[in-house]
């Protein structure tokens, strides 16, 4: 299907596939339209639609919400050509097909799961041509029977790699969940389109680093403390990594970031913030090198990090009231530029 974007920054044109999502055929194509889930909750994507009709698979998306349907809105993460189209959207898109990583689609294996904690799965993805990507970047992946697809960020990190890792936090009833954890889903084929997203590290902005994740939030800065590690990034800058867990039993992949700490030789500190345990000792029995504090994890960072935010680039992900309270956090008392704060709400 023909289809046509009516933007701030002109019109373009690109093909979409009638079983492909309207974004994910304008990312392919390198256009820079806006988004942030690309799951359907988030309301980023809008679009309106012009001339022709699209096909939305999911009704009741929550991004829904903010949009005018009656007047030709839709989500553009959910919505498919039923015809050739004309959108237009509200915001100024630019072409920039050369700039890669441009994502598309691929169809991966899983090639092994295991438990890192009752509740936590990390799962390996292999994938059929190599895909290159940047820290901090995730996938949208479709799993057989589940409607849909689930956004997971990379927790490794190499310059075109043919597997990728994903940490899953596990939501009772979720979907992809149920699916993930009430099985064995080693070798089943799953659909992946990405890399997508924008909250990534960018080592020649040459600022220091301060990630603030809540759970399962941990996996994009993983893939940025690789990143970061893989470049001595920390032989010139610091870095400041605050975990947010329930308890001291929740923390995982805590080795991979006491290694990190340790090869950092001082630069790189690394908080486990736990909500609903009194911690046992100020540093992890197991990992010395990080340290442990009581309370929500945005709190802990304010406290550990105030007067410290100098040159600042920040990372938050994970659930969206604890993205916000971090983000208040750095918008209003640290004064982090905005254009120097990246977030993945984990909606
Ligand atoms: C940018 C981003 C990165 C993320 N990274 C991670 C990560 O690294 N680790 C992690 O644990 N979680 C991550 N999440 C959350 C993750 O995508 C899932 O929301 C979570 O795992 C729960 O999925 P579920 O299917 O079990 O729950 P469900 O409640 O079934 O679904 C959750 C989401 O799936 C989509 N969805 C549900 N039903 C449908 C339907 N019928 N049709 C279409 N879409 C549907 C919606 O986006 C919904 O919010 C991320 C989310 C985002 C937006
Ligand atoms: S990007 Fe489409 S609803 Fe979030």
């Amino acid at each position: 299907m023909k289809i046509t974007v009516e933007t701030k920054g002109g019109e373009f044109n690109f093909d979409c596939e009638p079983t492909e999502r309207i974004l994910f055929a304008a990312l392919r194509h390198g256009l820079t339209v806006p988004y942030e889930c690309a799951t359907g909750t988030c309301g980023t994507c809008r679009g309106r639609i012009m001339q022709g009709t699209a096909h939305v698979a999911w009704d009741a998306a929550p991004g829904f919400a903010r949009l005018k349907r009656d007047k030709g809105d839709v989500l553009m993460c959910q919505a498919r050509p039923g015809t050739d189209c004309v959108l237009r959207i509200p915001a100024d898109v630019a072409a920039r097909p050369d700039s890669p990583p441009l994502p598309s689609h691929r169809a991966g294996r899983i090639a092994g799961a295991r438990k890192l904690t009752p509740d936590v799965m990390e799962i390996e993805v292999s994938l059929p041509q190599p895909m290159a990507f940047e820290a901090g970047q995730f996938v949208v992946l479709e799993a057989p029977g589940v409607l849909g697809g689930r956004a997971y960020s990379m927790v490794n990190f190499g310059r075109d790699v043919d597997q990728i890792g994903l940490v899953v936090k596990q939501k009772v009833g979720g979907g992809f969940c149920d699916w993930l954890f009430q099985g064995d889903v080693t070798g089943s084929d799953v659909n992946v389109f990405g890399p997508l997203g924008r909250a990534t590290y960018r080592p020649a902005e040459r600022r220091n680093i301060l990630c603030i994740a809540g759970g399962s939030g941990i996996a994009g800065m993983l893939s940025i403390l690789e990143a970061a590690t893989q470049g001595n990034y920390f032989r010139e800058h610091s870095g400041h990594v605050f975990f947010g867990v329930r308890a001291l039993a929740d923390g995982f992949h805590l080795g991979r970031l006491h290694d990190y700490s340790r090869a950092a030789a001082g630069k790189l500190e690394i908080t486990l913030a736990l909500s609903h345990e009194q911690p046992p000792s100020a540093a992890h029995p197991l990992f010395p090198g990080i340290r442990l504090m009581a309370g929500m994890v945005g709190d802990a960072a304010a406290l550990a990090m105030a007067g410290r935010y100098d040159n600042m680039a920040a990372f938050v992900a994970g659930p969206p009231p604890m993205v916000d309270a971090a983000l208040r956090l750095l918008i209003r008392d640290a004064r982090i530029p905005t254009q120097f704060i990246r977030y993945d709400k984990f909606a």
